[in-house]
């Protein structure tokens, strides 16, 4: 029996470009310069060690109690550009390949970093679907350890290397691979250049490509 796992952000909804813009503001207040190619590192990373990365990069260091402040005030900014998301912010095709899953009974994880994973999916009509949840408030090693994904491969009973997982994040194809599962990118081949392969988004993966995945034969 093979295992699906998907993340959240990139993958099944679009917030990357929200949550981008929740630490570009916290940047441009504290003067740090930061642009959507320092964004790319701070995809699939938790909050708190975006943060961290935030700071370094201003080569700024605060105490806890600043610290947290900020690490609040990103997220007050990002529930305000998630606050009226609905359906029409699923990417494209992923309805039809979790349909396609659930048709054939295939168990399916949510893997993300988020603290918000239940929330949004609840907000986009798309929770139903998964198995199991595993988010960024279960799993204390955040990606690129593989305990999320491996967590999520534990609830849904299928051995690692029989999960395929979907991400858009370098730091989750990595976090995938290291626990021994077929690691699929969903984004930009020269970015995401780890993962065992890379579709553009989901209109790419049609139905060969579905039946191959489950058949353990792509
Ligand atoms: C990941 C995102 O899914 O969740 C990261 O790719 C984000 O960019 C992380 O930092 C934590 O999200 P949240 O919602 O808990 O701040
Ligand atoms: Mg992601």
């Amino acid at each position: 029996m093979r295992g699906f796992i998907f993340d959240l952000d990139g993958v099944i909804v679009d917030t990357a470009k929200y949550h981008y813009l929740a630490w570009k503001h916290l940047a441009d207040e504290l003067g740090i310069t930061f642009t959507e190619e320092d964004n790319e590192r701070f995809k699939g990373v938790s909050r708190k060690r975006c943060l961290e990365i935030l700071l370094e990069m201003g080569g700024m260091e605060v105490s806890g109690e600043q610290f947290n402040r900020w690490l609040h005030e990103k997220n007050e900014d990002y529930l305000s550009h998630i606050s009226k998301m609905d359906a029409s912010e699923i990417l494209p095709d992923v309805p039809r390949v979790l349909d396609y899953l659930r048709d054939r009974n295939i168990p399916m994880a949510l893997g993300s970093a988020s603290k918000n994973a239940r929330p949004i999916l609840e907000k986009v009509g798309l929770l139903s679907y998964f198995n199991t949840i595993v988010d960024g408030n279960e799993v204390v090693k955040a990606k690129p350890d593989p305990q999320v994904f491996l967590l999520a491969a534990e609830r849904l009973g299928v051995s690692p290397n029989q999960c395929v997982v979907f991400e858009d994040a370098l730091a989750g194809i990595e976090a995938a691979n290291k626990a021994g599962m077929q690691s699929i990118g969903i984004g930009d081949p020269d970015i995401l250049t780890e993962a065992d392969a890379v579709f553009r988004d989901f209109t790419e993966i049609d139905v060969d490509y579905l039946r191959g995945l489950l058949a353990g034969s792509q």
